[in-house]
């Protein structure tokens, strides 16, 4: 039998992140299309393709998050991409959610699906050589109006079944409750949104008895939002980050992990290097590293354009990125 909580340490060990390349076909649709790619199952395997074959990623990635799809392509030397991660040492996962739906009694909130046939579908996904999975829940802020405390309810009592679930069928649960970037709201009202949200989501969690000590909190940083006109210093970022963090999440939850949300990769770089800093400073009782998808693909991405002559110059940008964003963690542990 796995140890969850030996897994979940290993997805936050000293100096190594996480890749989050669990795009819905929706989505890395959307990215392909930024450089003039079709979507088909063959370039989202390209595209995959692209990042995890990339020698040397272990260096630096300690898991990937995979896509339902991307659990059964293989690599371009036949490789099943969950087997071609392990062969790296490197854990694979799968995002377990469905994607989100509106809210009944509201269009611009949304609860997150995939519950009803979630046992049946974690067992094959454990099969398939997943060892940890993740969750989304989408918290928007509008003013003072949104979230509305029925929207954080529900999403944090999702993500508290989903994680319970995660774990009976020996996978660690990332439960992620993303505050979104969009809006004119300032970053104090993102960090009072995240302590609220990660309050309800732990409170959620403790009801059902989930193992705290068997599961990764994923987050969005403390922002202004994106048209709020206001560009946050890292230390301003920081600041309210691990405010906010230290003031909500347990200590017995043995890793934080940040999504980049929209963030330039340099911001998204920079951010995280301040954040470490100060965690370290300031002492936090978690291990914290990255979760990014848009921060460590992007910059890739729009190099490859989907051709094979420019796989190489890509992955020397991703490895770029990766080294970037690593300079920023520290050296130890907890
Ligand atoms: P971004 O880093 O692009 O925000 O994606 C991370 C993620 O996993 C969102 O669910």
């Amino acid at each position: 039998m796995y140890d969850l909580h030996e897994i979940a340490l290993s997805l936050v060990a000293p100096k190594k992140g996480l890749l989050a390349a669990d795009e819905s076909i929706k989505t890395a649709g959307k990215r392909l299309a930024t450089c003039g790619v079709e979507s088909t199952a063959e370039t989202r395997r390209q595209y995959r393709e692209l990042f995890l074959d990339t020698p040397s990623i272990e260096k630096y990635l300690s898991g990937v998050i995979l896509f339902e799809e991307t659990l059964k392509q293989s690599s371009d030397s036949g490789v099943p991409f969950p087997e071609l991660l392990e062969q790296k040492d490197i854990l694979p996962g799968i995002k377990v959610d469905q994607g989100t739906e509106p809210m009944s009694d509201s269009s611009k909130e949304t609860v997150t699906k995939g519950l009803l046939d979630l046992e049946e579908r974690l067992a094959p996904y454990r099969a398939s050589g997943a060892r940890f999975t993740k969750w989304r829940a989408v918290i928007r802020i509008d003013g003072d109006t949104l979230p509305s405390a029925k929207a954080i309810m529900e999403n944090a009592k999702r993500l508290a079944s989903y994680a319970l679930m995660a774990q009976q069928s020996g996978l660690v649960p990332i439960l992620e409750p993303e505050v979104l970037l969009e809006g004119n709201h300032s970053r104090l009202r993102t960090k009072d949104v995240i302590e609220t949200t990660m309050n309800a989501v732990f409170s959620a969690v403790d009801d059902i008895a989930v193992d705290r000590t068997a599961l990764i909190i994923k987050t969005s940083m403390a922002l202004s939002g994106s048209d709020s006109g206001r560009t946050d210093t890292p230390e301003e970022v920081a600041d309210s980050t691990v405010e906010a963090l230290k003031a909500c999440i347990p200590a017995d939850v043995p890793g934080v992990v940040f999504l980049s949300g929209g963030q330039s990769p340099d911001q998204a770089t920079n951010n995280l290097s301040a954040i470490m800093k100060l965690a370290q400073k300031v002492g936090v009782p978690w291990n914290i590293t990255f979760s990014y998808a848009r921060a460590l693909q992007s910059e890739s991405l729009s190099v490859w354009k989907g051709e094979k002559d420019n796989v190489q110059n890509a992955r020397a940008v991703f490895l770029e990125r990766l080294v970037k964003v690593t300079d920023a963690l520290p050296d130890v542990t907890k």
